[in-house]
């Protein structure tokens, strides 16, 4: 990889992909796409949460100001006739409003930004690899499946948020639009935690395993599974699908697969031992959301200061994608070589460790922007 742009790198993925990236010596010069002011604001948001991924100050001294592309997706045609775009090689996408709230942006950035973004990278002659980060869940899976990659689309209205549908439809737009681009789409399955620095770079998602558990009871069974990797091996992968001359195919999952994803019973022996508490199993009750409508009152005692009715609209959501029960198959990675990820069970504690000072809803806020 000669010359890479990464997209969303003040981001929770994007972080992980610029942290490894940064190490990698087949890369020649790094532009990142920045929301700053200034160019000396951007490489200090970019170092600021670097730092989160446990960089180390040699490595975080190679950014500087020449690395920054400012742009916002939400306004491309600001940043799309920068010079520097035109001799990029590679591309990883990964800048997206991932929020499962009403955010008005979402639909402005992910589809309508992406695409202006797109079109512009797609006439550049040089470019070798563009790899769009999508999600797993923009398929909408039928629960209890192993799922495998397709560019089938659900309608709208069988999405359970705006963001899952903008992301089904951005992939769509960029096939449509762009059939030169040298594209590989990369849908990730569900990122928690990093495997060594546990939440510090993100709390994402992860609260939601510690919420159900305070609480005694959610909407899924204690065997349903779900498919959890870290952020660190997410990128790792990405990079893999970046850096890789010969791809044969257009999707990939980055994911557990069925062998590594991690049954709700696991996770409750694995929090409860880096908490040192029992587990939760024996009392346990799967519950529909009326009944989580009825425990409303007990949200503060149980979690502190909190608005109960986000904690409902939380509980809902979540609740929903936790019953799924959804693998997503990681034959095709796997084939190109990568390893299987570490099991979510299996660095845990870490994410307890860097949790273990934080409420509920403090931690529950980077998925609610
Ligand atoms: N986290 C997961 O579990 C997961 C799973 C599957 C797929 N994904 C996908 O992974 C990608 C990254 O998600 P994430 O979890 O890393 O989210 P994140 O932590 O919220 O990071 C999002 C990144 O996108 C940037 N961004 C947002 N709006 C922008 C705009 N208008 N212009 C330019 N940049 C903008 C953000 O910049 P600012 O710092 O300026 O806001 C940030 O760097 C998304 O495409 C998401 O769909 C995530």
């Amino acid at each position: 990889m000669s010359k890479l742009l990464i997209t969303g790198a003040t981001g929770f993925l994007g972080g992980a992909v610029l942290a490894r990236a940064l190490s990698d010596a087949s890369i020649e010069s790094i532009l990142l796409l920045v929301r700053a002011d200034s160019a000396n604001e951007g490489v200090a948001r970019i170092k600021n949460n670097l730092a989160n991924f446990g960089c180390s100050e040699v490595l975080l001294s190679k950014i500087n100001e020449n690395n920054i592309l400012l742009g916002d997706l939400a306004y491309s045609e600001n940043f799309l006739n920068d010079e520097r775009l035109s001799s990029v090689t590679h591309v990883i996408n990964s800048a997206a409003v991932a929020s499962f709230g009403d955010n008005a942006l979402i639909w402005k950035v992910n589809v309508e930004g992406t695409l202006k973004f797109v079109k512009r990278m797609a006439d550049v002659s040089g470019l070798v690899r563009f790899v769009h980060v999508g999600t797993a869940m923009s398929c909408v899976p039928e629960a209890g499946t192993l799922v495998t990659e397709s560019m089938a689309r659900k309608p709208e209205e069988e999405h359970l948020v705006q963001y899952t549908w903008s992301k089904s439809t951005i992939e769509q737009l960029m096939m449509e639009h762009c059939p030169q681009l040298p594209l590989v789409i990369a849908r990730p399955s569900i990122v928690v935690g990093h495997s060594e620095e546990g939440c510090r770079p993100s709390s994402s998602i992860f609260w939601v395993f510690r919420m159900a558990l305070m609480l005694g009871k959610f909407m899924c069974s204690m065997e349903d599974k779900i498919d959890v990797i870290p952020v660190d091996y997410c990128a790792e992968a990405l990079l893999l699908l970046a850096r890789r001359s010969e791809l044969t195919e257009k999707v990939y999952h980055i994911s557990a697969g069925d062998a590594g994803s991690t049954q709700f019973v696991e996770i409750d022996r694995a929090m409860a031992s880096a908490l040192n508490q029992n587990p939760i199993y024996a009392t346990y009750q799967q519950v529909d959301y009326s009944e989580l409508v009825r425990n409303r009152r007990n949200f503060k005692e149980i979690y502190g200061p909190c608005n109960e009715r986000l904690m409902l609209r939380a509980m809902r959501l979540y609740g929903e994608f936790s019953m799924l029960n959804v693998r997503f198959s990681n034959k095709k990675l796997l084939d190109l070589g990568m390893s299987p990820p570490p099991r979510f069970v299996d660095y845990i504690s870490r994410c307890v460790e860097t949790t273990r000072d934080f409420s509920i809803p403090e931690l529950m806020k980077v998925d609610f922007k």
